[in-house]
Order: structure tokens, then sequence, then C-alpha cells
């Protein structure tokens, strides 16, 4: 079997069109303030292209960018006002940040209700729980994929690679949510070959280049790579050896073109739902 591949391109782009019309329609411009600390550059790549991304859909975005040595209490003092003000809907904070700023902190100052990270315990309580509430981006675009795909969700075997609180962990309670049988397989994993072999879908999400191998993919399976990682000759690849698993899935994400440009476009449509929560 060779794949179908899995266009998350072509699908963020759909979805940031529909939010574009969805934002003409409304009353007032949805609001997205993006915090900078420091000046990382993968950091400053991400955060511009999610300024853009919200001015192109018609989001009253702005950046705020502070330097390295920022105190935790500045930083905090600015989450307090951007709370405070009610053209903000959003409020993203880039990470990772400085090492003497506490992140876990600063997620906790943001008003949940403008938390379009879903980081938040609020709103990684309400998705732990199954309640509404505002989800993470990359694991809500992921979720896409798997629908735009197809993927018949109920009953079926997922497995999830990786357990971190940004993707691993919010994925599989939102493939629980949908009724999938979910796996969560981490470093500590037994066999992690025999876990893959099992899933009718497979969420990678290790950061770890092409650790997954033909071999591990059940024939027609479908497998999302959420990895992205440079190498050192300079390409970029996913933690899915693509083109061994391509021969047995029955679709797959590519890296790029895969989940990456799901992440913004779904940050975008967090903004959107949180403007219209907050504002009606
Ligand atoms: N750094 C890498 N991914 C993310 C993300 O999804 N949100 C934020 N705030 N920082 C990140």
């Amino acid at each position: 079997m060779s794949a179908r591949i899995i266009d998350g391109k072509a699908v963020a782009a759909t979805l940031r069109a529909e939010l574009a019309a969805r934002v003409a329609t409304l009353p007032y411009q949805p609001g997205l303030t993006v915090i900078l600390v420091g000046d990382d550059p993968a950091s400053a790549v991400y955060v511009r292209s999610k300024d853009r991304a919200a001015k192109e859909a018609g989001i009253l975005a702005q950046t705020i960018r502070m330097p390295a040595d920022t105190a935790q209490a500045a930083l905090l003092a600015d989450i307090a006002r951007l709370n405070a003000d009610p053209a903000v809907d959003g409020i993203l904070v880039q990470l990772p940040l400085p090492n003497h700023i506490d992140a876990q902190a600063v997620i906790a100052a943001i008003d949940p209700a403008k938390d379009v990270d879903g980081f938040h315990p609020i709103n990684v309580g309400a998705l732990a729980g199954g309640q509404p509430g505002l989800v993470p981006c990359t694991p809500a675009g992921v979720m896409k994929l798997l629908r735009h795909a197809g993927a018949n969700l109920s009953g079926a075997r997922a497995l999830v690679l990786g357990r971190s609180a940004i993707v691993g962990r919010p994925v599989a309670a939102l493939l629980l949510a949908a009724d999938a049988t979910v796996t969560i397989a981490h470093s500590r994993t037994r066999d992690l070959a025999a876990e893959c072999r099992r899933a009718d879908i497979l969420i990678a999400a290790v950061g770890r280049p092409e650790m997954v191998r033909g071999d591990w993919i059940a024939e027609g399976a479908t497998v999302i790579d959420v990895g992205i990682n440079r190498l050192a000759d300079g390409r970029l690849v996913g933690d899915v050896a693509y083109t061994e698993c391509a021969a047995r899935a029955g679709a797959i994400t590519p890296v790029p073109g895969g989940v990456g440009p799901m992440t913004i476009a779904c940050l975008l449509e967090n903004t959107v739902e949180a403007a219209i929560a907050r504002r009606g």
C-alpha cells in the first residue's frame, strides 16, 4: 500500500480562509497579543508567523518583545494589564522562557478565558475532565487532520508516542473524547515497536528524528507526525521515517507541510472562539 498524503498546508489554508470570513462578519475585531521574552531565533520566527497569520485573518494582532533579562514581576504586570484590556481576547506567551522565569507561574497568571494556548491549569483540567475549554493548538490541529483524513476514531486503537504537556497528553485526551482506545507510549515503554504495530492511529510527538520505522506501522494505519527535527545536513525531518512508513500506512502527514501549518490556524481559531465567548 502507498499512503495518501494528508496535506496540512491545504487544510490549514482552508481553515484560515474560513476564519477570515467569520471575522469579517463580527461587529468587532478579535485581539491577540503575543509576548516574546528574549531573542531565541526559532521563537522569533514562530512569533512573526503567528502575528502575520493573525493579521491576515483580520485579527488585531500585536507582539510585545521583552529583553531576555526581564524580571518575572514585569512580565506578570504586563499579563495583568492584558487580562484587564477588553480589546485583548487572546494572550500567548511564547515558550521557552528564560531560565530565571517560572513558566508555570506565568501561564497561571493568564486569564483562562484568554489562554489561547490552552496551557492554563483550568483549561488543562477541563480537557482532562472532558469539559469544554480552550484546547492547545497543535493537538487541536492533529484532530482536524485526522477528521480530514476520514479516520474512524470511535473504537480505534490510537497510540500516542510522547507524553509532553503541550502535545502528547492533550492529544491523548482529545482522542479519548473522540471514543478512541488510547495508549500513551514514552521513553520507558517496553517494546515500542510492538505497541506501534497494534495502532490504527499513530501520533508521533517525541522530537527524535525518524525514530518510527516502517516495520512499526500496521498496514493501512493513519500516521500523524508532530516532530520537526533539523538534521546536521540541514534537512527537516519528522519523528517518523517518512518513506518507509508511507509504504505501509493508509494515510500519513509529511514534514514539513503536515501538522506544522495547523498549529497557527488553530491558534487563530482559538482567538476567534475566545473573542466570541467573551463578547458574544
Ligand atoms: N513554543 C513551542 N510551541 C509553542 C506553543 O504551542 N505555544 C507557545 N506559547 N510556545 C510554544
